[in-house]
């Protein structure tokens, strides 16, 4: 069976909303960070300041199959995730669910968040997010403007896209 992926950038609410769906479905949920950290006893910033964010990538593709493989049916993903080729193919072959908002809210979301590593000047930020909508377009399924929308009417909203497709 198909596993429901969400996809986005940073902030666009990935985890939340995974859950949200888990829950309105009940199927089990996982957060592909979680598990990464779980995984290696390192926090995210940790796997990005010791050994950099192409070892991370690594690691977010090995970690991306076995979460597939196993029987958890929801997953969040890392913003980054559709930068890897084989992790687009892999996200291809399931639902993949993309979370899309306007730069501007997703910036005010996550400035200064210490917690994730890539969060540093507007800038890079803007150049990330505008050479990774390409890559999220061609990852997806399905997707979902969320702009002014609550965590629940984006979950019922997946939720009805699922359902005819
Ligand atoms: C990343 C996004 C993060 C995390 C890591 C790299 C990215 O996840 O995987 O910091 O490259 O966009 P969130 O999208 O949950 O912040």
């Amino acid at each position: 069976m198909k596993k429901i992926c969400l996809i986005g950038f940073m902030g666009s609410g990935k985890t939340t909303v995974g859950e949200a769906v888990a829950k309105l479905l009940h199927m089990p949920w996982v957060d592909l960070d979680t598990y990464i950290t779980q995984q290696t006893g390192a926090s995210i910033s940790q796997i990005f300041s010791e050994y950099g964010e192409a070892y991370f990538r690594e690691l977010e593709v090995k970690c991306l199959k076995e979460v597939l493989e196993d029987k958890k049916s929801i997953l969040s993903t890392g913003g980054g995730i559709i930068t890897t080729p084989a992790s687009i193919s892999l996200l291809q072959e399931q639902t993949a669910i993309y979370l899309a908002y306007p730069f501007e809210i997703l910036y005010e979301r996550i400035q200064g968040d210490k917690n994730r590593p890539l969060a540093v000047s507007r800038e890079s930020l803007e150049e990330r997010f505008k050479s990774r909508i390409p890559l999220y377009e061609k990852t997806c399924s399905i997707k979902i403007n969320c702009e002014g929308k609550s965590i629940n009417c984006i979950a019922e909203e997946i939720i009805s896209k699922l359902e005819i497709i």
